[in-house]
């Protein structure tokens, strides 16, 4: 008599992604539709958070110049937060820098020097760029699944944090 519960028959039974998750196939993969925008817009704020952290001048440099730097950090834990999300969930994450320069959802920055106004006022719309694709996330996940739209959930609360530190040097009363 064959036993088929030994672990090289379950092991040939199951699918991969279903043996990770316990969730459906198409849970899995609408999470992987919210949560790899997620993962672009992040690395595309990292990115242009350096670019900005480098050349911003004026003004209230060094307070903005390190705060700049303190948005990177998160912007790269954020996503790294959402791509292993996805990747724990048994799918793959494709931030390849061509995907991400290809699918950057946020404005682009201006090239070179600038004063601090006018820096701020590009990464505040990065930002919020940025929030509404983290928010769209956590609006679709939230019939799919909520571990995930607790990932995200994190990650909007901590861009509007970073928005109001850096839009807060624009205030003028
Ligand atoms: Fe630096």
């Amino acid at each position: 008599m064959t036993n088929v519960d030994t672990p090289t028959n379950v092991e040939a039974k199951a699918e991969p992604i279903l043996d990770q998750t316990q969730a459906s196939a198409d849970d899995v993969n609408g999470t992987q539709q919210y949560l790899a925008p997620v993962v672009l817009a992040m690395q595309a704020l990292a990115v242009d958070g350096k670019q900005a952290h480098w050349h911003i001048r004026g003004e209230n440099f060094i307070a903005v110049h390190e705060l700049l730097d303190k948005l990177v950090d998160h912007a790269r834990e954020y996503a790294d937060l959402a791509a292993e999300r996805t990747v724990a969930l048994g799918l793959p994450v494709d931030a390849r820098l061509a995907t991400i320069a290809a699918k950057n959802p946020l404005p682009a920055l201006k090239d070179g020097f600038q004063n601090y106004g006018p820096m701020i006022q590009q990464v505040v719309a990065q930002l919020d760029a940025a929030i509404a694709v983290v928010r769209r996330a956590v609006e679709g996940l939230d019939d799919i699944d909520l571990s995930s739209q607790d990932v995200v959930i994190g990650i909007e609360r901590g861009l509007v944090e970073d928005r109001w530190f850096l839009a807060a040097h624009l205030a003028t009363d």
